[in-house]
């Protein structure tokens, strides 16, 4: 830090020091004048000594985010995952190895009949005990196969899957109702490796074993155009709930690599999930219209965003209205150098809400954490609470941007704008970011209650400002200062001490 940033603090500080509250709220037309000038010295006061409490969350106006249903299954433990996960660590009564079907693990003999043919006869295990698939140490080179209820997947110490390198292994599927189409190309795709559908009660664990992808050959179709159908991911589960992903490693998936979509209660936890630096669209976990999903303990380095929560995509995930809500993001670490530690959006369109993003250390990457959007999205962003985030050399520390037109097709409707409001971000540490935070609303969009709270960020050039459009929020001891071209952010903050109680 340098010594001219040091007195700029204790400048500041000096300011901070002769801050006092204003006592009505009616204010005549000349204590306005006051008031605003107020304001500009609580949003110039850094590193206030005792913080205010942020705001309760009162309700959501507008007709859009929905009341949460207190149906949803309470966490026992707030500090781990505890309840998310209702399966229990019950052992299952037959256990087999995949040796048993025919498996030979020489990581050249396809084993996709193997694991297909493994999964078939387990099944029927589902409704007495359950059951259990033991992958040994060898590297099992395997096509796509499903998963089944009541079941482990369990992946010895040096278990390798391969995923297989002949396309016609990942057969083509249906696209998601909520996304109309193949994320990235028309009509169908490319069902994951490791697939489930209407499942309850699957644990996919082990003793560090990996999944690997092998996702090269699918990049390598994307980079050079010639992928017909949208790629798979290493794991997607669908439709289901209570399912558990722990203590493996994951690598090199094709597309993003954990997608969990219109499921509740997953866990994902202690999971090591690596793919290059620049292999595209290798997002690490993606919890997307699924509800009570909790990621704590992971370690993700890949080319895309290390968790992206997502709802689905204009006006096909309008239509569907399937949101995403109770997400956990807790102790995730990593770095991601073009994109964001946590992605919201931009496919949001059936709604976010009620999401936990805490005790991150993000490094060497674009963004800290990004809210995505556009027009033609609709949906909502409510209720994100973002804190204690540790981030060293990421460019832009918090941003909220506009998408780059892109449409599922021409059916998307220009005034379907989203609804953002409710962020909370608190005790965010930011070592040699590039740029201050960027928050760009959208036309016709609301982004309101966008909060700050002890947000510091440290080696920055002096000339590098916050840029906000279209936002208004508080601040409360955030250097440098936040939004100064924008007036509705004094008026917002303003009002945040017309209206104390709602403060404290
Ligand atoms: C899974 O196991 C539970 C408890 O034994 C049982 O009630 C349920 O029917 C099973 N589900 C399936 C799909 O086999
Ligand atoms: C796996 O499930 C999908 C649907 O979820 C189905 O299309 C596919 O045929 C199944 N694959 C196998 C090998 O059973
Ligand atoms: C995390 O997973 C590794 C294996 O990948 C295991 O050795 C370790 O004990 C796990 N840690 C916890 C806290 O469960
Ligand atoms: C698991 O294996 C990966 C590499 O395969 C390694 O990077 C990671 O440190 C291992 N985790 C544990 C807990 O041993
Ligand atoms: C594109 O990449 C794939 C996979 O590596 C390769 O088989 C194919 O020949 C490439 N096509 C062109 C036109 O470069
Ligand atoms: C894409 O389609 C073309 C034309 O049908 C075919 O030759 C090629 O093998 C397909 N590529 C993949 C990866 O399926
Ligand atoms: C991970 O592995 C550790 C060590 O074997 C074990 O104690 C723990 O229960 C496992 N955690 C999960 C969530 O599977
Ligand atoms: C929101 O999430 C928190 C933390 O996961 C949870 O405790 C709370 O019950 C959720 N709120 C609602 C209304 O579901
Ligand atoms: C908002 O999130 C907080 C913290 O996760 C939770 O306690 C609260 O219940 C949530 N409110 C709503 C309306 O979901
Ligand atoms: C402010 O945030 C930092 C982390 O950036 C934390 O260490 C510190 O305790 C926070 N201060 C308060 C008063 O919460
Ligand atoms: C930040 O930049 C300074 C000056 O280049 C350097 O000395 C310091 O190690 C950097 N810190 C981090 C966390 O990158």
């Amino acid at each position: 830090m340098s010594a001219k940033m040091d007195s700029e603090r204790s400048t500041y500080g000096a300011i901070a020091g002769t801050l006092v509250r204003p006592q009505t709220a009616s204010a005549s037309a000349s204590t306005a004048t006051v008031l605003l000038l107020f304001a500009f010295v609580a949003v110039a006061s850094l590193q206030i000594a005792t913080w205010k409490p942020f705001p309760r969350w009162t309700s959501v106006t507008g007709n859009r985010p929905p009341e949460v249903s207190e149906s949803a299954a309470a966490p026992e433990d707030p500090r781990s995952c505890g309840g998310f996960f209702e399966g229990g660590a019950a052992r299952r009564k037959a256990v087999k190895s995949i040796r048993e079907f025919g498996g030979v693990g020489d990581g050249k003999t396809s084993e996709t009949e193997a694991f297909r043919r493994a999964v078939r006869h387990l099944r029927r295990f589902g409704e007495s005990g359950g059951s259990q698939l033991n992958v040994p140490r060898g590297r099992w080179l395997t096509g796509s196969f499903n998963l089944t209820s009541n079941f482990t997947l369990f992946l010895e110490d040096g278990a390798v899957l391969l995923g297989s390198q002949d396309p016609e292994e990942w057969p083509i599927i249906e696209p998601l109702p909520s996304y109309g189409r193949g994320r990235e190309r028309l009509g169908g795709r490319h069902i994951s490796l490791i697939h489930g559908d209407g499942l309850t009660n699957v644990v996919i664990t082990g003793q560090n074993g990996t999944i690997d992808g092998q996702g090269k050959m699918w990049w390598e179709l994307w980079w050079n155009r010639t992928l017909n159908h949208t790629r798979g991911h290493l794991l997607e589960i669908m439709n289901s709930r209570n399912i558990l992903i722990s203590n493996l490693t994951f690598r090199n998936s094709p597309f993003w690599t954990i997608h969990p979509v219109y499921c509740s209660n997953v866990v994902i936890k202690n999971m090591t999930i690596l793919a290059p630096l620049n292999a595209p669209n290798t997002d690490g976990i993606d919890p997307d219209s699924s509800t009570n999903v909790c990621i704590e303990d992971c370690y993700i380095e890949s080319g895309d965003d290390l968790v992206a929560v997502k709802s689905g995509w204009d006006q096909y995930g309008i239509n569907m209205a399937h949101p995403s809500s109770n997400i956990i993001v807790r102790k995730v670490s990593g770095t991601t150098p073009t994109c964001s530690g946590v992605g919201i959006g931009s496919e949001m369109s059936g709604g976010i809400s009620n999401v936990t993003i805490e005790d991150m250390h993000i490094w060497d990457s674009a963004a800290g954490v990004r809210i995505k959007s556009d027009k033609g999205r609709g949906g909502y962003v409510a209720n994100i609470s973002i804190s204690n985030i540790k981030m060293e050399r990421v460019k832009i520390p918090i941003r909220f941007s506009r998408g780059s037109n892109d449409h599922p097709d021409n059916g998307w409707d220009p005034n379907a704008v989203p609804t953002v409001k409710g962020i909370f971000i608190s005790n965010v540490l930011s070592l040699n970011s590039t740029k201050a935070p960027e928050l760009k609303g959208i036309e016709g969009a609301s982004f309101e209650e966008i909060c700050f709270k002890n947000f510091t960020i440290l080696g920055l050039a002096q000339s590098a400002a916050w840029h906000c459009e279209l936002v208004s929020g508080y601040a409360n001891g955030v250097f440098p200062i936040p939004c100064p071209e924008q007036p509705g952010w004094l008026r917002a903050l303003l009002s945040m001490h017309e209206n104390e109680h709602d403060w404290s």
